[in-house]
């Protein structure tokens, strides 16, 4: 059994990258030899499935409602790579009686447990349950990008994340920079009002210039990584998948996934 480490992509602003770094990064990871698991949060539109040309037809919620056993929710959609969708099931977790709520939590802990990432895109905002999924995460990243309303949603959503959960680290990607120095920039803009007002430790994970090869392959739901990997955000991508595996080793992982699907299940 693996020891999981679990992260968040996540943003204040909507249409930032989420959905797409999301996918993008568990192949980098997945072509590097790691398996990842995809915990598709997004409640409002899980949409992770069609970039891997599946379409995922059960979700938590038809295990809530008994309608299939927990095996059958996990979707192989690559070599190396899993997916599964929270779909709106999470807003139901609170009718679950503690017995019901363990057995779940048991249920995710050991279909995950072969893993070694379990990566969590999410909807975006600061709504209650966006807060509560990440702070199941053992890293939590945030993506900003040069558009003012990002930085700002994205300062609103650490700012409530530190208070509601004390969380006081985050991971920031920069995205859709037209250059590295640019991202650059923009993270030290950002961290500069963070620490003026709060106490959290912001660390620097990627940054991903603005790409039209990736807007394109989007467009057609295909993953970037696969439709031209040598493209500037491809190799951004893969940076951050290599910076990522190489830091879980360094520092150790944190601690995982049982207290991730705890967190997921218990705080509905
Ligand atoms: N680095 C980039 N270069 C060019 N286009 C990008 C880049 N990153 C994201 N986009 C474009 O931004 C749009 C939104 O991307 P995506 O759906 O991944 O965002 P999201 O944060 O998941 O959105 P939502 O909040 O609606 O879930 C897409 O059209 C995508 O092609
Ligand atoms: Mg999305």
């Amino acid at each position: 059994m693996k020891t999981s480490k679990t992260i968040s992509i996540t943003s204040g602003k909507g249409g930032v990258g989420k959905t797409t770094l999301t996918a993008n990064l568990a192949l980098a990871l997945a072509m590097k030899g790691q398996s990842v698991l995809i915990f598709d949060g997004d409640l409002g539109m899980a949409n992770v499935d069609l970039f891997f040309g599946t379409k995922l037809r059960k979700t938590l919620m038809n295990v809530l409602q008994e309608e299939a056993p927990i095996s059958e929710i996990v979707c192989e959609v690559h070599k190396n790579i899993s997916l599964i969708s929270g779909g709106h099931g999470l807003a139901d977790l609170q009718s679950l009686s503690f017995f019901e709520r363990r057995s779940l939590i048991d249920g995710l802990n050991s279909i995950s447990s072969s893993y070694d990432w379990i990566i969590m895109d999410t909807s975006p905002g600061i709504s209650e349950n966006v807060l509560y999924l990440n702070a199941a995460a053992d890293e939590v990243c945030v993506i900003i990008t040069p558009d003012p309303a990002s930085f700002a949603d994205s300062y609103a959503l650490i700012k409530l994340m530190n208070q509601k959960y004390k969380r006081k680290k985050f991971s920031i990607i920069c995205n859709q920079v037209r250059s590295p120095q640019e991202g650059l920039n923009l993270f030290v803009r950002f961290e500069s009002v963070v620490h003026q007002f709060l106490d959290v430790g912001l660390n620097f994970l990627a940054t991903i210039p603005q790409d039209q090869a990736l807007r394109l392959a989007n467009q057609s739901t295909r993953l970037i990584l696969k439709q031209d990997p040598r493209s500037l955000s491809s190799l951004g991508i893969q940076q951050m998948a290599e910076d990522l595996d190489s830091r879980k080793h360094q520092n150790g992982r944190g601690p995982g996934r049982s207290i991730f699907w705890e967190q997921v299940v218990g705080v509905a």
